[in-house]
């Protein structure tokens, strides 16, 4: 049986570029991300996952790739990436890449070369049209794209894009593409990888455009991706970036012979609604939503990523509470259905709740991940456009630039946060690791404990009914041992009476004390404002 290393990792993702620049040009790069490997490994990390670094103009923040065998000379060379994973691997940390094929740039050769010339062998790499479609399917980004479809003046035929312009659709339909993208996973698996992050994959198995394009048939592909990469490696896995309604799950999951895990986008927009309410209602329902996936499968948990908060699959009621509560400017929020915000600003820094939602994320049944910057509490820069907002420089120190490169500030790949509360003098890796009380020091505790607790990520979940709405209880159960969260999301301390199975006492784990049932199953629980408890139970006992 396959090694589920994935259903307990401590996963955190970040950009090369912002991370840390090693030699004063301003870019972040991969010797810079080598020498902070220690900081990841302190705070418990086991798994990284890399945003595109790959050769790219850049149209889409990397995801626009033209050389998917390289990296990009910005950020370092192919020797500094082994170099980097082999220091990953010292410390126990494993890599995983994301994985860009719904569509390359439009500067790769491949799609230079379909543009130049009808009868090259790399036309039928993309997807043509003569005529447009009477019915389109909507852009993803319907702030700068009308259509999906963009004139090619060259060849006089319309091009497939999903996302930009700049960004035409590969057509995943042509044996020979799918051969291609074997080779690009077989190159970073040798180079040590243990994953691929699938970007974009809806859109990566849809005809659209392609003619007799037969939907199942493209489905499968996913199997054959895993097929090849079971093909290569014992343990590497698939992680897809699926932002769909839950009869389409089993699709990705397919009978555990597809994708490994799938980022949990339904629980999170769950999640900040249960915030926006302080009701755990919201919660428990998404949890049920959710339908049993096979036992290979996992959930990928997290509060925010690298682009918008999707809230896209909520009702529209919802999403205004959610807006109304978290981004009540219309310059918070992006294409309609999403808030570019990081989470400390949109909770008013507020360490309480803070603390209270990474400790509820890294216990819903799954596994949990971190963003660069998360740990430290970093804020975001409504100044910048789109989704950059929540893409500034880490911030290692109270130095200019906060720490992470030596250049003059004109020269930065992006902008640092430098001014108000989240600014680096205040916001930084160095100061908060000498304050015993930062969220730093909370967040690395937070993942020790975490990480004694493998019922969360392997166990069988359960609701345990409480006698206040606002307090989520969940029990995960796993090899005769059971972990046990509560969770107040409101405002106002409480009592809440929790209802177990029969248990002799509950053992807290963030501050070591005992409680003893009050009757039977209830357990008396005090919470304060945005309280939290941990607790472990012995089953067998
Ligand atoms: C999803 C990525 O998360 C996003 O940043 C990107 O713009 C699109 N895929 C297109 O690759």
């Amino acid at each position: 049986m396959k090694d589920q290393w994935y259903k307990n990792a401590i996963a955190y993702s970040l950009d090369v570029e912002t991370f840390m620049d090693s030699d004063g040009n301003g870019i972040g790069d991969f010797q810079g991300l080598t020498h902070c490997l220690d900081h990841l490994a302190g705070l418990g990390i086991t798994c990284l996952w890399l945003l595109p670094f790959y050769p790219s103009p850049n149209r889409d923040n990397g995801y626009d790739v033209m050389d998917y065998y390289n990296v990009d000379p910005r950020l370092g060379t192919l020797g500094d990436f082994v170099e980097f994973m082999y220091q990953a691997r010292e410390r126990g940390i494993r890599v995983m890449v994301d994985l860009v094929v719904n569509h390359t740039s439009n500067q790769h050769p491949w799609s230079q070369a379909a543009g130049a010339d009808k009868n090259s062998k790399y036309r039928d790499y993309y997807v043509w049209t003569d005529k447009l479609p009477e019915h389109e399917v909507e852009p993803v980004f319907p702030d700068v794209e009308r259509s999906v479809w963009e004139y090619d003046e060259t060849s006089q035929a319309y091009y497939l894009h999903h996302f930009y312009k700049e960004q035409p659709d590969l057509n995943i339909a042509n044996p020979a593409v799918q051969e291609e993208i074997y080779k690009i996973m077989g190159f970073w698996l040798e180079l040590g990888v243990s994953g691929f992050r699938i970007d974009a994959a809806p859109f990566l198995i849809t005809g659209i455009g392609i003619e007799g394009a037969d939907e199942k048939c493209l489905q499968n592909f996913l199997s054959h991706m895993r097929e090849f990469l079971s093909s290569r490696s014992i343990d590497a896995i698939l992680l897809a970036e699926a932002n769909v309604t839950p009869d389409k799950f089993s699709v990705y999951f397919g009978d555990g012979d597809r994708m490994d895990m799938l980022f949990n986008f339904l629980l999170n927009r769950h999640m900040f609604l249960a915030l926006a309410r302080q009701q755990a209602a919201p919660l428990i329902d998404g949890l049920k939503s959710i339908p049993k996936i096979p036992q290979i499968g996992q959930w990928l948990n997290f509060v925010r990523n690298h682009d918008e908060l999707d809230l896209s699959g909520l009702a529209s009621e919802e999403l205004e509470e959610v807006f109304a509560a978290f981004a009540p400017e219309e310059n918070m929020r992006s294409f309609g259905r999403g808030i570019r915000r990081r989470l400390p600003p949109m909770l008013e820094g507020n360490c309480h709740r803070i603390e209270l939602t990474y400790s509820l994320m890294f216990s819903l049944p799954g596994t949990p991940m971190l963003r660069y910057g998360d740990e430290i509490g970093m804020g975001d820069d409504l100044s910048l456009e789109g989704r950059e907002s929540v893409r500034t420089l880490m911030q290692w120190s109270d130095e200019p630039n906060g720490g992470f490169s030596t250049s003059p500030e004109k020269n930065l790949a992006k902008p640092t946060i430098s001014q108000g509360n989240y600014g680096y003098t205040h916001v930084n890796v160095a100061t908060e690791q000498r304050d015993p009380n930062s969220l730093m020091n909370w967040m690395e505790r937070l993942i020790r404990i975490r990480k004694q607790c493998p019922e969360f990520g392997r166990g069988e979940w359960q609701i345990l009914e409480t006698d206040e709405p606002c307090v989520f209880a969940h029990c995960c159960e796993w090899q005769g041992r059971a972990a046990i969260a509560v969770h107040n999301l409101a405002d106002r301390e409480c009592i809440a009476t929790i209802k177990t199975k029969k248990y002799k006492h509950l053992i807290e784990l963030f501050c070591d004390r005992q409680y003893e049932p009050i009757e039977g199953e209830l357990f008396s629980i005090p919470l304060s404002a945005y309280g939290y408890r941990w607790f472990r139970v012995n089953t067998m006992r």
